[in-house]
């Protein structure tokens, strides 16, 4: 089965998936992780992902669909938590053509406010090798500049900047919020306040997922 986890950037969706693949040994899917992969890579498809995902826009639904179908395959026999697809309706649908071999079980919407999101993407910053996100005041790493997990170097997104925040956040409003929609009419919509701390978050996704395991 799947879970999707949703919501703006910044919302928390990587830091609640690290926990609950830790917690419910979930496979998780980042496109965003895949994406950024791929350019660290310098793949084809990194190269065609690169100026898009540094400008905060979508990358076109045909090269998402290739990283989706690639992981989903991957992972056949296992459940999975899909953080970052779909991101809008045509990529909602494509994931529903692919119900028989993997059901959405629950979406799990994160709803935060605007000036809370700002704040924790301009003082975010996230390991460069295995992407383990920190925030410069409220979860800094132990030693500066350097992952508490792989010990690599801790950098900025360069999404991560102002300019670029703002059009991430208006691709969210235009582009993503139409999914909510599209689940919601199927039932499968769960709506999560996601401006208190992370484990309070964590709990209540965890009293969704656990209706469906
Ligand atoms: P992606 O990597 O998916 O980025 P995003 O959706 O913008 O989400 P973020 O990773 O920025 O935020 P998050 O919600 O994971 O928050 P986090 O836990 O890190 O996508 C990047 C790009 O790739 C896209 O813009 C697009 O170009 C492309 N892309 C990806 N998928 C695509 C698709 N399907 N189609 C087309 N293009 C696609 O937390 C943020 C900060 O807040 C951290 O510092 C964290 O420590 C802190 N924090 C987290 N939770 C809390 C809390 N509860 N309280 C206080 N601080 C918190």
């Amino acid at each position: 089965m799947i879970i999707v986890l949703i919501g703006p950037p910044g919302a928390g969706k990587g830091t609640q998936a690290e926990t609950l693949v830790n917690k419910y040994g979930f496979v998780k899917i980042s496109t965003g992780d895949a994406l950024r992969a791929e350019i660290r890579a310098d793949s084809a498809i990194g190269r065609k992902a690169k100026s898009l995902v540094e400008a905060g826009k979508l990358v076109p639904d045909d090269i998402l669909f290739e990283i989706i179908k690639v992981n989903l395959e991957a992972n056949k026999d296992r459940d999975i938590l899909l953080d970052g697809y779909p991101r809008n309706v045509k990529q909602a649908q494509t994931l529903q053509s692919l119900s028989e071999a993997f059901p959405v079980k629950a979406v799990v919407h994160l709803s935060v406010n605007r000036s809370e999101l700002i704040a924790r993407l301009s003082g975010r910053r996230v390991c460069e090798n295995c992407q383990t996100p920190y925030h410069i005041l409220s979860k800094p790493p132990k030693v500066n500049g350097y992952c508490d997990k792989c010990g690599e170097k801790v950098i900025q997104r360069a999404d991560d900047q102002e300019d670029k925040i703002s059009v991430r956040l208006r691709v969210y409003e235009e582009e993503t919020m139409p999914v909510l929609q599209y689940y919601r009419e199927k039932g499968l919509c769960f709506d999560i306040e996601g401006n208190k701390e992370p484990t309070h978050v964590t709990q209540d996704i965890e009293s969704i997922i656990n209706k469906f395991i």
